[in-house]
């Protein structure tokens, strides 16, 4: 496996794997990764990348004052490590100056899209989540990126992005990856400990509950989204942030009864902000 600090470095191999007919699939990360991470490289190659890349970078301008940053966990050698055990094939791991060098000033904001949910209470998050984004797409060149579903309202700003812009990338979304007890995985979950880590439950048990009910037949996406709701407020330890019933696509309101829902919660914890979501449709949950 390949490590690449400089970006001209990883264009250049993304270059040599282009000219050898090689298809490049990307896995941007902010390290610190779990089961859910190592199952984005094995989705790139299922779909048909021959060499998958990752990126190991905590973004500075997606984080607003005052938020995680300096605390995000981070450890390198443990990273490189699970992705050799995946089969990733190289690893991007730029300083904050390979990224933003001294005078930069050039930003990507996807607007509607950003506003509201998670864009809400981190105004910042996605003007940088963007931005990154399209600086790792021209860094590594790839096919297929590969996101996880787990960030929603995320991957609709990428998904928007790479519309509107034109670039030239597949945009893959890999369904969330939970612990046993349901919690979905994240880099977050390092903050939580002993009756916080149990109370995190509150935000996967509101979807499973919010999918029952889909499941027999409730359509109604303010009841479904309430329901959700009601479970994350009787959790003493958590204060609820958002439980919204929205478009899957668009996530836009929904104005009445609907076969097609996204239901989305974000909560604290504890020291953890948590997000999660679910998806129902017709007779499924995903
Ligand atoms: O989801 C993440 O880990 C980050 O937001 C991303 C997409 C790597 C951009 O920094």
């Amino acid at each position: 496996m390949e490590i690449f600090r400089r970006p001209g470095e990883m264009q250049a191999w993304a270059d040599a794997q282009r000219a050898a007919g090689r298809r490049i699939g990307l896995v941007p990360t902010m390290g610190y990764l779990h089961e859910g991470h190592v199952s984005l490289v094995r989705i790139a190659r299922e779909r048909g990348c021959d060499r998958v890349a990752a990126t190991i970078f905590v973004n500075p301008t997606q984080f607003g004052p005052g938020e995680d940053y300096e605390r995000y966990p981070r450890d390198e050698e443990r990273d490189l490590a699970m992705l050799r055990a995946a089969g990733a094939a190289a690893v991007y791991l730029p300083g904050v100056r390979d990224v933003y060098p001294e005078g930069y000033q050039t930003f990507v904001e996807v607007a509607e899209v950003s506003r509201g949910l998670c864009g809400d209470s981190r105004p910042a998050l996605f003007r940088g989540v963007a931005t990154v984004v399209a600086k790792l797409f021209h860094v590594g060149k790839p096919h297929v990126a590969v996101f996880g579903e787990k960030d929603y309202q995320q991957l609709a700003v990428i998904r928007r992005m790479v519309r509107d812009l034109d670039l030239d990338v597949e945009i893959v979304a890999a369904p969330t990856v939970r612990e046993a007890d349901g919690l979905a995985m994240s880099s977050r979950n390092q903050y939580l400990e002993g009756e916080d880590r149990k109370a995190a439950r509150c935000l996967s048990r509101g979807l499973f509950l919010a999918r029952n009910l889909f499941l027999e037949g409730e359509r109604d996406p303010t009841r479904i989204a309430s329901a959700a709701r009601a479970v994350v407020e009787a959790e003493t330890r958590a204060t609820l942030e958002y439980a919204e019933a929205r478009d899957p696509e668009t996530l836009g309101p929904l104005r009445g009864p609907s076969d097609r829902m996204t239901i989305l919660v974000a909560a604290r914890v504890g020291p953890a902000r948590l997000i999660d979501n679910i998806t129902l449709q017709g007779g499924e949950a995903t």
